[in-house]
């Protein structure tokens, strides 16, 4: 079962000013996201470094939108409960970097954030089959991950249809996130694949107009395809 209400927009903070990181949330908030993306990069599962609990725990007094924390780290099992007390309401761990993805999603959830799954554009959705019950997210990254700013992956769109196909299944909502390469060009096509929920943010934090232009541009380009 997808989550069938309005299409979620994430900005992330990965595109957002780095120098003042609470106005680019309140920005976000402002302009009427109802996610915080925050992608945790730690140099060795992807080429990147970002940033990690610090920077969710300082936010998080200073937002209410639903931070959702992307995890592109090795053994993400080891950071629930920091990331728990930080302030995160959803936790995404890769599945490339899980190799106990079950009982690390029922951890994610004992701690009371939302469980997500993120797949890299290399790996199969036949990964999720055995623990939709346990997953309120997946993740499907549109690019290879660690940095902003690249070119949407098309071959991800028969990806989304598969998922939505997967998840009809599960007898709970669970949201199809996209995340890379997410504009008003590229989203009519992953919200009609069966995307919920978009991660973006060179599209929302790098729109020239700011962002809650960048946001309104972003869900106006899918409007017709709800
Ligand atoms: C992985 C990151 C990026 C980022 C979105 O590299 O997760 O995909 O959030 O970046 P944009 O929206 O600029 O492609
Ligand atoms: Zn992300």
């Amino acid at each position: 079962m997808t989550c069938s209400d309005r299409v979620v927009v994430a900005p992330s903070l990965l595109s957002a000013d780095f120098g003042n990181l609470a106005q680019s949330a309140r920005e976000a908030e402002a302009g009427g996201a109802e996610y915080l993306h925050f992608d945790v990069m730690d140099g060795s599962f992807v080429p990147n470094i970002t940033f990690g609990m610090p920077v969710v725990r300082t936010l998080r007094p200073l937002s209410k939108l639903f931070f959702d924390v992307h995890l592109m780290i090795v053994q993400p099992a080891k950071y629930i409960q920091a990331f728990a007390e930080a302030g995160a309401d959803g936790l995404t761990v890769h599945v490339e970097a899980s190799p106990h993805l079950d009982r690390t999603l029922s951890v994610i959830r004992a701690h009371g954030m939302k469980a997500g799954v993120a797949l890299n554009p290399g790996t199969s959705s036949e990964f999720l089959e055995y623990v939709l019950d346990k997953v309120d997210l997946v993740l499907i990254m549109t690019v290879n991950p660690g940095f902003g700013g690249q070119s949407f992956l098309p071959l991800m769109i028969p990806k989304i249809e598969r998922v939505r196909a997967l998840i009809e299944k599960a007898n709970h909502p669970i949201h199809i996130e996209v995340d890379g390469g997410i504009d008003s060009t590229t989203a009519p096509h992953v919200v009609s694949a069966g995307a919920t929920a978009l991660v973006a943010g060179t599209s929302v934090y790098g729109y020239p107009n700011g962002v809650a232009e960048g946001i309104r541009i972003l869900r106006e380009s899918y409007s017709a395809e709800r």
